[in-house]
């Protein structure tokens, strides 16, 4: 038998299928991130840890634990772990790859419409009693998506998910900047492989799904955003680390680029303030990518998955890279 420890409260199904295998599972049950101390005295006798990309689980958290043989995170990213120092402490770091790829891109996309056709705002409009009036030129006016140009930053899964609703649901062209060349992409959405500038300067739509890394931070800065068009709408749907957001209000609000959907931010709960003021074909999500029942059951089935696996004394589904 095994001690499991999870931040998080496990849906009842992959609770029951831990304590059929025989181990104990100690839960966090309040709602909000643990806290540290909890988190220390919780990883102490446990083989398992169940956490989730809120928990920061460094250097400390994994000596805590030192009977930890996995840290399996409820999330794909896994930057919230030190994975060098677990795997030269022998412990396996898992993730939840794939089951979450088509929700994110459906939220990525449900964010690239409402900014486009002003959705959040029309919404407000109609509970608040501004119906507008019929006229050609009436104050909703959006953007059209259909046959825009998209760009994709980082072709991996999700990014390669929303790249097929543009171009097989909406007629877009697809260019796409990644450290890779993606041939299966090329061949079967026509996308174009381009570099990072000239994906800037030619699409309508950029939609990130780079994760975050020393390289991608502030990949989108000042400079970036006066590389795009002023009709342009940036798409945030990967980590807030990715756009600097301070420069992202400079541009919304000189604009230099017309919109944004973000459901990602750098100082996440917290919103820079300016950002909250801006509306005009602006929709800010809090982090919602894989926030339906069906995945997020998915993601925690995988991650029990790992764990059942790894106690079995095999390897995990899916570890980190
Ligand atoms: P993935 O399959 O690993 O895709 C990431 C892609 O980014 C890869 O194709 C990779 O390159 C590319 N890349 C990495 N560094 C790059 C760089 N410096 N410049 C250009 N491209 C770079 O991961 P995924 O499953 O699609 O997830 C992507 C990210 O989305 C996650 O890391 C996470 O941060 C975020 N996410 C957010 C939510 C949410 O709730 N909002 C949900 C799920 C995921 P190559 O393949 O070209 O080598
Ligand atoms: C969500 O942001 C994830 O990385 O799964």
């Amino acid at each position: 038998m095994a001690t499991v420890f999870s931040t998080t409260t496990l849906y009842e199904d992959q609770a029951d299928r831990l304590r059929a295998a025989g181990h104990r599972l100690d839960l966090h049950e309040s709602v909000g991130p643990i806290d540290r101390e909890e988190l220390l005295c919780g990883v102490a006798d446990a083989e398992a840890l169940v956490c989730l990309l809120t928990d920061r689980i460094d250097e400390e958290i994994l000596r805590a634990g030192g009977s930890l043989k996995i840290v399996a995170n409820v999330a794909v990213g896994y930057e919230n772990i030190d994975v060098e120092a677990a795997s030269q402490l022998g412990i396996m770091v898992t993730n939840t790859p794939d089951v979450l790829t088509e929700a994110t891109a459906d939220l990525t996309f449900a964010l690239l419409l409402a900014a486009a056709r002003r959705i959040a705002e029309a919404d407000r409009a109609v509970r608040e009693g501004r119906f507008p009036a019929w006229s050609l030129d009436q104050p909703l006016l959006g953007l059209d998506v259909h046959g825009k140009t998209l760009g994709i930053v980082g072709m991996g899964r999700i990014g390669t998910a929303v790249a097929r609703r543009g171009a097989l649901g909406f007629g877009m062209p697809i260019l796409y900047h990644s450290r890779t060349w993606h041939e299966d992409a090329a061949r079967e959405l026509e996308a174009e492989y381009v570099s990072f500038e000239q994906l800037l300067a030619g699409s309508d739509f950029v939609s990130i799904h780079v994760p975050k890394t020393t390289e991608t931070r502030h990949l989108f800065d000042a400079d970036a955003f006066a590389r795009m068009k002023p009709t342009a709408i940036l798409i945030n749907p990967a980590r807030g680390s990715v756009v600097d957001e301070a420069a992202l209000v400079d541009a919304l609000e000189a604009g230099a680029i017309a919109g944004a959907g973000l459901d990602v931010y750098e100082n996440e709960p917290t919103v820079h303030p300016k950002l909250l003021a801006l509306t005009e074909r602006i929709v800010l999500a809090p982090h919602l990518g894989s926030a339906t029942r069906e995945t997020r059951h998915a993601m925690a089935r995988l991650a029990v998955d790992n764990v059942l696996g790894v106690l079995r004394g095999e390897l995990p589904t899916t570890p980190v890279a």
